[in-house]
């Protein structure tokens, strides 16, 4: 008798799954991918409207979002499966990991964290991603004038990243207007938008 599948974890992989064939060696970005187009990576991509509108918009770059929770890795992958993209792909896997270990160094033209956890107790704060490993981490991936995009709406979270960026003299800040580039909006800004929220944004770069 056929199983039928109960947990999104039952289920095979969707074609657009990155599954890394060594979880323990660099990826080698082209097998996963039609072509050797410029590289963007989205780190905690959530449910991927962000990612989803890039893809569409951008067939000329390849996507990789990073996110750890299967069921949202499957939601994305369904939806661009639907949409038929091939410039897109999805890692279940920690963004933190994915950086130090798995992308090839100098391999990513934009690196995207967009809404992550704020952590806001003050005990927490050292589980908060943006911090100095974290900078390392995306410095050493990204290409020489590759750009480093954040995004909180927390404002106690915007200052302290801030200040770990200026202490970071490897990656150098970049004024972000609002009209400096397509750029659509997450699911959890829409949502946070519409409780009257407003989100800060900070753009750096590698120098070239
Ligand atoms: C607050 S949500 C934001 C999602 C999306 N970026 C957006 O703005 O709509 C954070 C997402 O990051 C994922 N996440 C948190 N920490 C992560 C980590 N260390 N590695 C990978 N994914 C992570 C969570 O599962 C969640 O989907």
């Amino acid at each position: 008798m056929e199983t039928i599948p109960t947990t999104s974890y039952d289920r095979p992989a969707e074609p657009c799954e990155l599954i890394p064939k060594d979880y323990f060696a660099e990826l080698t970005v082209s097998d996963y991918f039609e072509n050797d187009a410029p590289l963007e990576v989205d780190l905690g991509c959530g449910d991927g409207s962000f990612l989803l509108e890039m893809a569409q918009h951008h067939p000329e770059r390849n996507f990789i979002g990073v996110e750890r929770l299967l069921g949202r890795v499957r939601k994305v992958c369904r939806k661009a499966d639907r949409l038929g993209l091939t410039n897109l792909k999805v890692l279940r896997l920690e963004s933190l990991y994915t950086l130090e270990w798995l992308l090839p160094a100098e391999s990513v033209s934009r690196l995207h964290l967009l809404c992550p956890d704020p952590w806001p107790k003050a005990k927490h704060h050292k589980r908060r991603l943006f911090q100095e490993p974290f900078l390392k981490a995306v410095s050493r991936t990204l290409i020489p004038g590759g750009e480093f995009l954040f995004k909180t709406d927390h404002p106690e979270y915007f200052e302290w990243s801030e200040e770990h960026l200026s202490d970071y003299p490897a990656l150098e800040r970049l004024d972000w207007p609002e009209d400096a580039f397509f750029y659509p909006k997450t699911d959890f800004q829409i949502q946070w938008e519409a409780e009257g929220k407003t989100l800060q944004g900070l753009r750096s770069r590698k120098p070239a």
